[in-house]
């Protein structure tokens, strides 16, 4: 009865341990199977990596994918492969899960014309234990290398404004780049405008014309690397109506833009009737220009008037009129030299 007992309790302890160890090794068992094709990570479930563009060919994009499982035979447990590799970007090392980028024979460009700015691919892990699938997303963000040039919309530029306007918007040459121009009297103040405006007041009488450079670089962060582009903008200044006239013919006063004082002359026989001498011969003949010449359009120039300001004696306007728009001067009667050698018209 005791040895039957001691044999009882003894198969009761070895059936109980072998329960127990079949029990938690088939528990064991379905967790490993199951685990495999999960990631051994944590963290999102996608892998997101950045290369940059025109990496060389091999360049490596993931070192390991950690994906649990052995890809390998033997005791192989899972079977890598890419899915949605479009253009064939990215290769696969399913022994070391790792992602190599395939740029054999071209370039990867995030600029004009491919745009390649992302590649997304799937890594589908086959679970060869249980025939399960799960697929891993990897997205590869192409970074930007400041590989190109900026570029003018137009090779050079052109715009003619009044030599009045101060401070204004002269021409919209380009978007998206710094500029600078070389030439202080224009400025380009808000730099990513693009936006020339006058700094200084301009003179037509001075300088007619101004050749702008205005150079665009790019924003790359370290400025040695900065990238740029010129160009030429030509400013042609109209004449605005800012000058007198100025009576012909002109000698210069040195080193001024001012003429000197002009006496025109005329002689009349006294007790000459004016219809036989009218209009009065004058030498030169009187004559005015405006001095701004170039007023556009040339409708809008002023046309000029002429008129007797002040006489000596004060009896001139007894004897000569002017014609305001032709300048002939006319004598309304008969001058005694008893009485006036000499007569002074100051002409406006
Ligand atoms: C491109 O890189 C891959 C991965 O390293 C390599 O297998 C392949 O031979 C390379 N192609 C060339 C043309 O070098
Ligand atoms: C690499 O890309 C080229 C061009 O698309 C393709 O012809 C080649 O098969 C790819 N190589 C691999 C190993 O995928
Ligand atoms: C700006 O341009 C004008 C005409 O081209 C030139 O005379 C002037 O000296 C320039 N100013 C500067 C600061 O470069
Ligand atoms: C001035 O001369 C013009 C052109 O000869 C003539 O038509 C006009 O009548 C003259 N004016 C006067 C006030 O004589």
């Amino acid at each position: 009865m005791r040895q039957r007992s001691w044999l009882f309790k003894w198969l009761g302890i070895g059936i109980g341990v072998l329960l127990l160890t079949a029990a938690s090794y088939s528990e064991d068992s379905d967790d490993w199977q199951y685990e495999e094709c999960k990631l051994s990570r944590t963290g999102p479930p996608a892998t997101i990596v950045a290369i940059d563009e025109e990496s060389p060919n091999g360049t490596l994009l993931v070192e390991n994918m950690q994906i649990n499982g052995r890809a390998e035979d033997p005791d192989r447990t899972i079977s890598l492969s890419l899915r949605d590799n479009h253009d064939y970007w990215v290769i696969l090392d399913p022994v070391k899960q790792r992602l190599y980028l395939n740029s054999t024979g071209r370039l990867l460009d995030r600029d004009p014309p491919s745009y390649i700015q992302s590649i997304v691919v799937q890594v589908q892990c086959t679970n060869e234990l249980v025939g399960t699938v799960i697929l891993h997303e990897v997205r590869i963000v192409v970074r930007d290398r400041n590989d190109n040039t900026p570029r003018f919309q137009q090779p050079r530029y052109y715009v003619a404004i009044n030599e009045f306007l101060e401070s204004i918007y002269v021409t919209n040459i380009l978007e998206h780049t710094l500029l600078e121009s070389t030439n202080r009297t224009f400025d380009i103040p808000l730099t990513l405008s693009g936006s020339v405006v006058l700094r200084e007041r301009l003179n037509y009488e001075e300088i007619t014309r101004y050749l702008v450079i205005v150079q665009a670089n790019d924003r790359a962060p370290n400025p040695k690397d900065r990238l740029t582009a010129t160009t030429t903008l030509t400013v042609d200044v109209l004449d605005g109506d800012d000058l007198g006239p100025m009576f012909l013919p002109c000698s210069l006063v040195d080193n001024t833009r001012d003429c000197k004082p002009l006496t025109y002359r005329a002689s009349i026989l006294e007790l000459t009737d004016p219809g036989r001498v009218n209009p009065v011969n004058v030498t030169p003949p009187i004559q005015a220009v405006d001095q701004d010449r170039n007023i556009q359009p040339p409708s809008d120039r002023p046309g000029i008037l002429y008129s007797i300001l002040i006489g000596k004696p004060a009896s001139y306007a007894e004897y000569f009129s002017l014609n305001q728009t032709t300048a002939e001067l006319q004598l309304l009667k008969p001058i005694s030299r008893e009485q006036y050698q000499h007569l002074d018209l100051v002409i406006k």
